[in-house]
């Protein structure tokens, strides 16, 4: 036990002086990385930008809108720090730019699993877009029972005198898979609850997915037969 302990200190001693170390660098880079984060917030807006496009030219011709909501962030230090720390990335902007490839993040929702698809196909499609890789687990659930349709891509961004190419990651998944996955977040960041209890939840909320994965698929069926009598 006392060895236990003794483990769990020496390690958050660890990421603690690893913090304060990232942190010390990147105060001695702010100029660089404030540029570097700005790059990532104009990355954002680009392929937002795409998604708000692709759903007024369905709402047109459609008269549907394929995307419920987009949300977006910027990784914060905090889990940026994690994140260098644990990949053993080199504390530099560059390092940081090269290695880490969800800085900036875009959440897409959709009602419906086809349209996950349909979207990620028109987005890669686009000339400008390079997919740098893709991860279904729609088509192949993490062992928690997580969905969703995860791209790494790579947007230019046209400043000044220069083209520059970003990388965001892109997570589409339905409302369902959404909802799922923000109950899900709470349970993995909850440092309190009892192993037993935790293993309990765990298996109650994979169950959670697969129900809600059926009735995803059923919902999506009904929607195909409706759309027969347009
Ligand atoms: P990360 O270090 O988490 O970014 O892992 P990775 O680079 O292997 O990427 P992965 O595609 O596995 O997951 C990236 C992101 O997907 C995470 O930051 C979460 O937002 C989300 N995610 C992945 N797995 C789960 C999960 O089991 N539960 C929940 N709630 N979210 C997940
Ligand atoms: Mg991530």
């Amino acid at each position: 036990m006392d060895n236990k302990l003794d483990e769990i200190t020496k390690q958050m001693l660890k990421e603690k002086l690893f913090s304060e170390e990232f942190m010390k660098i990147m105060k001695n880079n702010t100029k660089p990385m404030n540029t570097l984060m700005a790059y990532y917030r104009c990355a954002i807006m680009e392929v937002e930008t795409k998604f708000n496009v692709l759903n007024e030219q369905f709402s047109l011709e459609y008269d549907r809108n394929p995307i419920e909501s987009i949300k977006s962030r910027i990784k914060s230090m905090e889990s940026l720090a994690k994140k260098v720390r644990e990949r053993n990335v080199p504390i530099t902007v560059e390092g940081i730019e090269e290695n880490i490839h969800d800085v900036a993040g875009i959440r897409v929702i959709c009602s419906f699993p086809e349209d996950i698809y349909m979207l990620a196909d028109c987005l890669l499609q686009q000339d400008d877009i390079t997919l740098i890789e893709k991860k279904d687990y729609i088509q192949n659930p993490k062992p928690s029972g997580y969905r969703s349709l995860h791209l790494i891509v790579s947007v230019p961004i046209f400043l000044k005198n220069e083209k520059r190419n970003m990388k965001v990651e892109v997570q589409l998944r339905t409302i369902a898979m959404d909802f799922w996955a923000s109950l899900e977040h709470k349970l993995r960041y909850k440092k309190n609850i009892p192993a037993q209890v935790a293993d309990e939840l765990a298996k109650e909320l994979k169950d959670c997915a697969e129900q809600s994965a059926s009735l995803d698929r059923k919902m999506q069926e009904i929607r195909n037969k409706l759309v027969k009598f347009e």
